[in-house]
């Protein structure tokens, strides 16, 4: 790096970054270390001119700008260093992600690093294989955390459905809550391997809690023709996704509807289907959906460390069947 052609700004942009992210984790620590959390955020574009967003796993940090035209190589470098050394973490644990908004999913899930290298990381009573390492996504999405706490709690005897489950946290916590089964479906191989070590991780009985590698469409297509039925689902999909129905790629902000009319028709009376969003301009259309009813729960999904004025990280409705 050459320092002569540093912009002074960034110095202070270091600085003031440094600043607020030592007030939030001293703040944090604490709390979520009672709770054995040992993931969180500690800063999401707080400041206006500083588009970071950094992350707490474990004793390492996840530190991610968000990418524009005028972005230059040498910025996210130096506000990873202020980050480290503020809060006494070496370098060789600092893993820095350059956050590109796009409409194809593929953007977010392209490799940065091969080194499969995973971590243990606690949420509360259960364990997380994560890896800060090989993508922009580590396998754990902390702003679902107090999500998965209420699947836990309403789980128990239940048969739990967990579509684009990724590295099936929440099918854990439905285990642990006393699902009667468990289902996670991913199109991707390796976000089903993964879900099976966090299960074998969490100790988890591999013949209730199932896992199938399927594209979501064909599997819902499957569940009607085989009669499977649930009581209890998780639907969090990404906004963009190349599958094609229809020759279109799914768009979350279009094709919902269809995607839930078809959920809920697997789904036994009197069921619950979490739905949850990350998209930012969402608009839930509910007009052709036949349920009894939908509640917005977003206020209650949103953990502290996530919440911010700048954006609402999720949304996400409780709708009864
Ligand atoms: C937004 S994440 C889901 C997060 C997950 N619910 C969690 O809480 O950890 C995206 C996941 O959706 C999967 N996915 C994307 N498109 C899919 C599709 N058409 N069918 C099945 N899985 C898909 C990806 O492989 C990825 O694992």
């Amino acid at each position: 790096m050459n320092y002569k052609t540093i912009p002074k700004q960034f110095y202070r942009q270091q600085e003031m970054l440094a600043n607020r992210v030592k007030k939030r984790f001293k703040h944090l620590r604490g709390r979520f270390a009672r709770q054995n959390i040992d993931v969180f955020r500690l800063y999401d574009w707080d400041i206006p001119e500083i588009r970071a967003v950094v992350d707490w796993y474990g004793g390492h940090l996840v530190i991610g700008e968000y990418m524009r035209r005028q972005s230059v190589p040498e910025w996210l470098p130096l506000m990873g260093r202020a980050v480290a050394q503020i809060l006494n973490v070496p370098m060789e644990n600092v893993h820095l992600k350059e956050r590109r908004a796009g409409n194809q999913d593929g953007n977010r899930y392209t490799r940065i690093d091969y080194t499969n290298k995973k971590i243990v990381l606690r949420e509360r009573d259960l364990k997380f294989l994560v890896n800060p390492y090989d993508y922009v996504d580590t396998g754990l999405f902390s702003d679902h955390r107090d999500t998965r706490q209420i699947i836990r709690k309403t789980s128990a005897g239940k048969d739990f459905l967990n579509l684009y489950g990724y590295t099936g946290s929440f099918s854990c916590y439905a285990a642990k809550g006393g699902a009667r089964s468990t289902l996670s479906v991913d199109r991707s191989e390796s976000a089903i391997q993964w879900a099976r070590e966090n299960m074998s991780l969490n100790r988890i009985d591999p013949t209730t809690n199932k896992l199938t590698q399927a594209h979501t469409f064909d599997f819902l297509k499957s569940a009607v023709k085989n009669k499977q039925r649930f009581d209890l689902a998780v639907v969090d999909p990404p906004s963009y996704s190349t599958t094609k129905i229809r020759n279109m790629f799914f768009d979350i902000t279009r094709d919902h509807p269809r995607l839930l009319k078809a959920v809920i028709n697997i789904i036994r009376p009197g069921g619950d289907l979490f739905f949850s969003t990350n998209h930012q301009k969402f608009e839930l259309r509910m007009d052709e959906l036949n349920v009894s009813q939908i509640k917005e729960i977003t206020a209650i999904t949103i953990p502290e460390d996530f919440r911010s004025k700048r954006k609402t990280i999720h949304r996400c409705w409780h709708i009864t069947v």
